[in-house]
């Protein structure tokens, strides 16, 4: 399995809560009834991004001071410069499943 379901409403808006998806940490943030989900490890040096501070759709490594897009994953202030792996949420009223992007089954028929 490389997915997991939370409450929605356990998140706190604004606030990145760090789980796991199998064995990969997963920075969830709920911005206006919106939830992003990013890998939790900063592609700079390995810190964990749940604990850095949200600047609008951006969140802020507090290590070294990296920014990256949680919409797009993109690093858009240095150090880093590798993009985050972005996780596939899926909302169903107040159940959330969180899909490891390797997971996605695509149907092409
Ligand atoms: S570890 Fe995140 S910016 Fe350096």
């Amino acid at each position: 399995m490389s997915s997991l379901e939370i409450d929605f409403n356990t998140l706190i808006e604004g606030k990145p809560m760090k789980i796991m998806v199998d064995t990969t940490p997963v920075c969830l943030v709920k911005i206006k009834e919106e939830v992003f989900a990013v890998e939790d490890t900063c592609s700079h040096s390995e810190a964990s991004l749940s604990e850095g501070e949200l600047n609008g759709y951006r969140i802020e490594c507090w290590l070294h001071g990296a920014e990256f897009d949680l919409r797009t994953g993109e690093a858009v202030v240095p150090p880093a410069v590798a993009p985050l792996k972005r996780f596939i949420v899926e909302r169903n009223s107040d159940q959330l499943l969180i899909h490891h992007p390797n997971s996605q089954v695509k149907e092409n028929k």
